[in-house]
């Protein structure tokens, strides 16, 4: 019944998204206004943004810091900023940096934004929180957009992302990702299992028909 729902929800409402999003636009959730700019990961269309802001609403942020990363519109980020997180939001698509940047001033707040393929450029560190909603569709993406959806044919986005982790995280660090019953999480938590992380169940939850889920991410 839901895989029916999904299909007529998905064939109606994906051309209409994909019209609205040939262009910048702004989007207002929890009182912060952004812009998302066009080729950019947009927050409102898909639930996983929030369902992990949600989830990370319910921890003490304050000093705390904060990675996002692959950061999209920030709205992540900049969500952390508001409760006195020092974050640092880091992305490979120059188009979601640029305007991460057009959002840190137009709010007025203060975060890091790095231009990142995974942790290459970030400067050696331990977060406290470190916050991912990953692309997890197996193919190659074929443009910066595609970035936020396809992982690599052979899941390379988990492999790179698995093996470089370690270094940013100490005992107490909070890894949040969220996945989706549209992707392989047994098939991504086997690859967490290599490096020695295993995926622990947090929340889950039916939005619009599909099955959203939050892991927590811990070392074993
Ligand atoms: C599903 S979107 C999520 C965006 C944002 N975190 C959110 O929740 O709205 C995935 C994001 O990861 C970025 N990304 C994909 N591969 C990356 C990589 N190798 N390094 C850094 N960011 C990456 C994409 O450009 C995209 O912005």
């Amino acid at each position: 019944m839901w895989k029916l729902f999904r299909r007529l929800t998905t064939n109606v409402f994906r051309p209409i998204v994909s019209w609205y999003l040939k262009q910048d636009r702004t989007f207002t959730y929890k009182h912060l206004t952004l812009v998302v700019k066009k080729g950019v990961f947009h927050p409102g269309f898909f639930f996983s943004t929030k369902f992990l802001i949600e989830v990370i609403g319910k921890r003490e942020l304050n000093s705390k810091t904060a990675l996002e990363l692959g950061a999209g519109s920030g709205l992540i980020s900049f969500y952390m900023a508001g409760k006195g997180a020092q974050v640092t939001a880091t992305d490979i698509n120059t188009i979601a940096i640029e305007g991460l940047h057009l959002n840190n001033s137009k709010l007025n707040t203060n975060i890091t934004i790095i231009h990142s393929d995974l942790f290459a450029q970030i400067p050696s560190q331990l977060f406290d929180y470190i916050i991912i909603n990953p692309p997890y569709y197996p193919k190659n993406p074929t443009s910066q957009e595609e970035q936020a959806w396809f992982c690599g044919a052979d899941y390379e986005y988990f492999y790179k992302l698995f093996e470089q982790l370690g270094a940013y995280v100490q005992r107490n660090t909070v890894i949040y990702m969220s996945l989706s019953e549209d992707c392989n999480v047994k098939q991504i938590a086997e690859i967490a299992a290599k490096k020695d992380y295993s995926f622990n169940l947090l929340e889950k939850k039916r939005i619009m028909g599909e099955l959203n889920f939050i892991y927590q991410i811990v070392s074993k």
